[in-house]
């Protein structure tokens, strides 16, 4: 049962209340592991023997380490930060939003979750088209109209079969964070503080996140509405989300703000149990996600496309080795934008262009140290008919989670449901508002992936597990849109093909590319000499800022090195 107990704690560890901090910390010290969201700060890497959760936020995977150490699983524990994250980290924790769960459990059965957003049953295709026939792509990513039917807690609770614990135990960190509230960040006062203007604008009563004068380190973040939110849920189930007060307060939300979402679309919101996608590589064993996720897709025809070549005597981020990446990722992305689409509404060749022929055929055209064209090279002939938040969890028994969760951009929609306190995603704008315009990650689909009430939109999310003699091995995703797929590809290969350590795997600069723009784009890190020479080769390289935020876990010898990535303020937990 949960200690509910700790909420009075945390209260009491309030700011302002120094003394009876002291006394709380004294009394819990005795109890259970305690999270003191007043004072934490974020840890880069542990190595230890029983267990680990990597996030986006301290106090999530402290929330999730608290739960493995309460006897829970990595289900358990990956379902308890996922919650915790919806309160601390709100540009991409959600419970408005949703994701994808691959699970390599101890019994050796691997598993996957689709809870992505549906489409509302009055959306249609040309919905974001002017009368002239013009995308108007303010309206698929801002506000009520953008939003899709949220997916995250119905994926909880399918999650849940596989977890240990009562869900009420699960939740009741995440209650207890919203209710009583955590210190904030400069960076996400920051964050905070450059939302505004949107969280004003696109919300029909004022949320939790927009204060008088600007927000800055050490503020207590506290979320009533959501806290009460939380606590139907956990007193109700998925009910308590998808009927009764909540859903009744969502509706009113898009009613006030002429969004789509009807409280049918929320009673009828089914997350799917999907087969995953498995395949192998230079003898590991890949687990990852199948459609409507592209991620799992592109990772495999570009592993498949590198299986038979020695990019690791390439050597790490010479110009070879990232023509030869860039390449792969010119013709995945490519039939990403040809083929993929909700495999429930539309047919996607997926065995055969993930074949061993196929893969071949289309690396044909490929010339060492010549660029590449996407012009010349689009998708394969096929003759048959962030925001966004990544974390990886492990435990002492074998089972192994990575779960990729998503509101689209950053704080989704800004719309926050009045009175519910949370959040709702934008994630239309991951359809294709209209073929060959580009979304706001500049991925360009067709009509495969065009808008149809009740479908999900494409996504790119690819959280991954690695297996060795099918064991865990790598646990691993990142946020980042399009750029999901080619970061779990770059931490694979250098991990499996370069030799690194799981800090390099996950620090080193990365690169991508996406067929459309044929470009290169790479981290203002990356070496400016290899720069240079992929230029001689032909290749247009565009600078940028961070890609993505990687979360690896590595079995060696049965340690666990957990790492977060440098480039947020992600955090390894473990014990
Ligand atoms: N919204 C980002 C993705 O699902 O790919």
């Amino acid at each position: 049962m949960p200690d509910r107990s700790l909420n009075k704690k945390f209260e009491m560890i309030k700011p302002g209340n120094v003394f009876l901090a002291i006394v709380a910390i004294c009394i819990t010290v005795q109890s259970k592991a305690q999270i003191n969201p007043y004072n934490y700060h974020s840890q880069k890497k542990i190595t230890c023997k029983k267990g680990a959760v990597i996030s986006a936020h301290p106090l999530a995977s402290q929330a999730g380490v608290q739960v493995l150490k309460e006897g829970g699983n990595a289900v358990d524990a990956a379902i308890a930060t996922q919650l915790a994250l919806a309160v601390v980290y709100p540009g991409a924790g959600n419970i408005g939003g949703g994701g994808f769960m691959v699970a390599h459990l101890k019994t050796g059965k691997n598993v996957s979750i689709d809870y992505r957003e549906m489409a509302p049953s009055k959306a249609s295709r040309d919905m974001y088209l002017d009368a002239g026939d013009n995308p108007q792509m303010d309206l698929s990513q801002n506000g009520h109209l953008s939003s899709g039917v949220p997916g995250t807690i119905a994926g909880l609770f399918a999650s849940h079969q596989y977890g240990k614990l009562p869900f009420e135990q699960l939740i009741q960190p995440a209650i207890d964070l919203a209710e009583n509230g955590f210190v904030i960040t400069a960076a996400e006062a920051s964050s905070l503080n450059h939302n505004r203007d949107e969280f004003i604008k696109l919300n029909t009563q004022t949320p939790a996140f927009v204060k008088t004068i600007p927000w800055k380190a050490g503020d207590t973040l506290i979320q009533n509405d959501l806290a009460n939110t939380l606590k139907r849920i956990r007193d109700n189930g998925a009910k308590g989300f998808y009927t009764g007060e909540t859903a009744r307060l969502i509706v009113e939300e898009m009613q006030r703000g002429k969004g789509l979402i009807s409280y049918e679309d929320l009673v009828n919101y089914k997350a799917a149990e999907r087969t995953p996608l498995i395949f192998p590589y230079k003898g590991f064993s890949v687990v990852t996600m199948p459609l409507p996720s592209s991620g799992g897709i592109i990772l495999q025809q570009a592993l498949g496309m590198l299986e038979n070549r020695n990019i690791g005597k390439m050597k790490f981020q010479t110009a070879a080795s990232v023509q030869l990446m860039t390449e792969v990722e010119r013709r995945a992305y490519a039939d990403r934008a040809e083929f993929l689409g909700d495999p429930d509404f539309v047919k996607v060749p997926v065995k055969t262009i993930t074949s061993k022929k196929y893969l071949t055929d289309r690396m044909k055209d490929y010339i060492p140290n010549k660029a590449g064209s996407s012009t010349q090279t689009s998708h394969g002939i096929v003759t048959e008919s962030d925001e966004t938040t990544h974390l990886s969890v492990i435990d002492g028994d074998g089972n192994a989670v990575a779960v990729t969760t998503t509101l689209n951009g950053g704080y989704g929609s800004h719309t926050v449901v009045g009175g519910a306190g949370f959040l709702l995603n934008n994630e239309m704008d991951d359809f294709s508002v209209k073929p060959g315009v580009p979304n706001m990650y500049g991925a360009v689909g067709n009509e495969n992936n065009a808008i149809a009430p009740g479908k999900r939109m494409l996504s790119s999310m690819t959280p991954t597990i690695v297996l060795k003699n099918n064991q865990p091995y790598l646990v691993t995703g990142t946020p980042g849109g399009t750029t999901i797929p080619t970061s779990v590809l770059q931490t694979i290969v250098n991990v499996i093909d370069f030799g690194m350590n799981a800090d390099d795997a996950v620090n080193k600069p990365k690169f991508h590319h996406q067929w459309l723009p044929d470009v290169i784009e790479v981290e203002n890190n990356f070496d400016p000499l290899v720069v240079q020479q992929l230029k001689a080769m032909g290749y247009t390289v565009k600078q940028r800022g961070r890609i993505g935020r990687t979360e690896l876990i590595m079995v060696k010898n049965k340690n666990i090195v957990a790492v977060g990535d440098s480039r947020g303020e992600d955090d390894a937990e473990g014990f």
